[in-house]
């Protein structure tokens, strides 16, 4: 007997087959399609993207009539892949050092070390949304693939850079994880650069949201008001590495920590399988280990966007919140060089960098609800 969802079933269907079309549902949004996927066509999707060669250089091509294909894989080394458009410029910077350093973990560092560096980008480094108490705290992590090393900082305080503390804890500690002041002094100690990350912007809003918390209390939506940069990276012998970095949801109570700098919850690299980071509400993401479940699925064969299609699944079903409100999104590439991404919600975007070409892309969608920002959270009057 052929199990629902087992590698058989995933093979057996093809665009045109009886009920192909009916299982897939796609709308428009800012003029381009987004495929909506239902639960039969998650299962039979991706054996008929595989299978039907509509693909071109690894980037989808959609025909006229017929849904998106699943990405299939690509040739070129390094494959750079990352959330959100903001992930473009932060790949072509990984895409850079690894051509000056053939060295995958200087490329993720390098990379994210762009995005921690950009003011304008209200929910990553400086200029990041602060906590409760108007101090930014940030969360990061590393992982290579080979030695299966992580490092990682977390609630870091003053810190410019805590993808290059991550780094360190990694190479220069016999532990994975450091906290709060004792990670502050750590990168202190080491020489990364300190500063004042609160930007006179996001203390005019913070200012604003304490006076509106004093008048009413208005719980701030925090899937509008923060992304994460999660990027992994294939380079050319095939290895894996990945990073993380986020200020975390805006005004949380301090100490809060999110997915972001938990191995296994914002990011996973397993060298023999392929490597998957997370983005959106962490809450949602740490109670189900999400990252490892998503490479837990690409070892069971799934192609990554059904891997993580089939992770926000698993979460939905055991969540009580409806999936749209989940505010989740998973991308992940594996060892053939696929990849692919999935949001709970549509609007979902995530970068994609070949050593030839750089594109973004919007991601599988779980419900036709867009409650996330399209491009994320840039605050482009803050530059
Ligand atoms: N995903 C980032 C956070 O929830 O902090």
């Amino acid at each position: 007997m052929m199990l629902l969802g087992s590698p058989q079933a995933l093979k057996s269907a093809r665009p045109g087959e009886k009920g192909f079309k009916d299982q897939m549902t796609s709308r428009m949004v800012d003029g381009q399609r987004i495929r909506i996927m239902t639960r039969r066509t998650f299962l039979t999707a991706a054996g008929a993207s595989v299978t039907a060669g509509l693909t071109q250089q690894g980037f989808p091509q959609k025909a006229p009539g017929n849904p998106l294909p699943r990405p299939s894989a690509t040739q070129g080394r390094p494959l750079i892949v990352s959330t959100w458009p903001f992930g473009k410029p932060a790949n072509e910077r990984a895409r850079e050092m690894y051509a000056q350093t053939g060295n995958g973990l200087d490329a993720i560092e390098a990379g994210i070390r762009l995005t921690e560096s950009d003011i304008s980008n209200a929910s990553v480094g400086i200029g990041g949304i602060p906590n409760a108490q108007g101090v930014v705290q940030l969360d990061a992590c590393i992982m290579a693939g080979p030695g299966h090393r992580a490092g990682s900082v977390a609630g870091i305080e003053d810190i410019l850079h805590p993808i290059s503390a991550a780094r360190l804890v990694m190479e220069k500690t016999p532990h994975v994880m450091l906290v709060g002041d004792g990670a502050r002094k750590f990168a202190l100690e080491q020489g990364l650069e300190s500063g004042d990350l609160l930007t006179p912007n996001q203390k005019q809003r913070w200012m604003e949201w304490v006076a509106a918390q004093r008048r009413t209390y208005q719980p701030e939506k925090p899937e509008d008001n923060h992304d994460t940069i999660a990027m992994v990276l294939m380079d050319e012998k095939g290895d894996l590495y990945g990073g993380c970095s986020t200020s975390g949801w805006g005004y949380k109570l301090p100490g809060r920590v999110g997915d972001s700098p938990i191995i296994g919850g914002g990011l996973y690299v397993d060298n023999e399988i392929g490597a998957a980071g997370a983005t959106g509400l962490g809450e949602n993401v740490m109670r189900y280990c999400g990252s490892f479940l998503v490479v837990e699925f690409m070892r069971q064969g799934m192609h990554p966007e059904e891997a993580c299609v089939e992770t926000i699944r698993r979460i939905a079903k055991l969540d009580p919140r409806p999936i749209h409100d989940l505010a989740i999104n998973f991308l992940a590439i594996n060892k053939k060089g696929e990849y692919g991404a999935a949001g709970s919600s549509s609007g979902f975007q995530y970068a994609i960098t070949l050593p030839d070409q750089s594109r973004v892309l919007k991601s599988a969608a779980l419900s036709n609800v867009n409650e996330i920002p399209l491009g994320g959270n840039r605050l482009t009057d803050d530059i």
